[in-house]
């Protein structure tokens, strides 16, 4: 192949494939951060009654403390009430927890079209099987209390053994 064919060939593979993403709307991400044993939700709630009603909650769930925008909001605003496995949009929609990004972007309108570029936030890994994967906004952030803290500090360097005794 002539260099300069392959180089307008390499360019339009790397222009074309945020663009196809785009269209999509749907981007390859790393796994939802659920704790274990907790997803399918259904276990319990397909046979717990809906109680849409504000509340401290009691009986489970007790160390959710919403805080994000909590004066206007209740957990059934983004929580499917009849399918608990599901995410809800504030049209209705229904949409799986590998999907929690649509859900931000809503109010987030800004920061949604930065990640979807890349810039805020984070993907990893090379066009594995032509694919980046992004982090969810969830792997960074509590949906239940988004305010940055660091979640995980990386460990401090370990020092050398400068002095052990030899
Ligand atoms: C702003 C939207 C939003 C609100 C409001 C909200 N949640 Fe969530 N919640 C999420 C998202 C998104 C996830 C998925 C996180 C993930 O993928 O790990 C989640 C995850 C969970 C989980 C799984 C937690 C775990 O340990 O893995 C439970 C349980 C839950 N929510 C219950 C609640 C309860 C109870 C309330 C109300 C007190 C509530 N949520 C309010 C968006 C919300
Ligand atoms: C071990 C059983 C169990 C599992 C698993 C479970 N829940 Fe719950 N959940 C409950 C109970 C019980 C309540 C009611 C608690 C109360 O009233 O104090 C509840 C309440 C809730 C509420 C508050 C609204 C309501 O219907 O009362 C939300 C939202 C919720 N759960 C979401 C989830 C999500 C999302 C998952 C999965 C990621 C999940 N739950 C997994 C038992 C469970
Ligand atoms: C219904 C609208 C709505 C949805 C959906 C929503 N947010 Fe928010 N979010 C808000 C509002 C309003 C605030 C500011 C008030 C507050 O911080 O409590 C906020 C605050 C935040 C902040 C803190 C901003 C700061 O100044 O540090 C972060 C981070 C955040 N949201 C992330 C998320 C993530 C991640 C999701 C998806 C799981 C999400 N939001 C879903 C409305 C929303
Ligand atoms: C790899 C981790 C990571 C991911 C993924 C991520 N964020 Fe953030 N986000 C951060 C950090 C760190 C900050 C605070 C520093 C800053 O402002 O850049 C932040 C700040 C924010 C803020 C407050 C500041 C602002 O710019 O308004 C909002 C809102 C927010 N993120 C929403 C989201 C949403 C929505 C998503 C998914 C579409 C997302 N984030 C994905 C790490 C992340």
């Amino acid at each position: 192949m002539n260099i300069g064919v392959f180089f307008i060939s390499l360019l339009t593979i790397v222009v074309s494939l945020p663009a196809m993403a785009a269209q999509r709307d749907e981007f390859p991400v790393a796994p939802p951060p659920l704790s274990v044993g907790i997803f399918p939700c259904s276990n319990c709630h397909a046979a717990l009654e809906v109680n849409t009603k504000k509340r401290e909650l009691k009986y489970q769930h007790t160390s959710i403390k919403l805080h994000h925008a909590e004066q206007e909001r209740w957990c059934l605003d983004c929580h499917n009430a009849r399918n608990r496995d599901k995410l809800k949009l504030v049209g209705g929609e229904t949409i799986n927890f590998t999907e929690s990004y649509r859900l931000c972007g809503q109010c987030h309108g800004n920061v949604y079209r930065d990640w979807k570029a890349g810039i805020h936030g984070k993907r990893i890994g090379y066009f594995k099987s032509g694919k980046r994967t992004y982090f969810l906004c969830v792997s960074c952030h509590n949906p239940h209390d988004p305010k940055f803290k660091p979640i995980k500090p990386e460990p401090p360097p370990i020092r050398p053994q400068l002095n052990d005794g030899k």
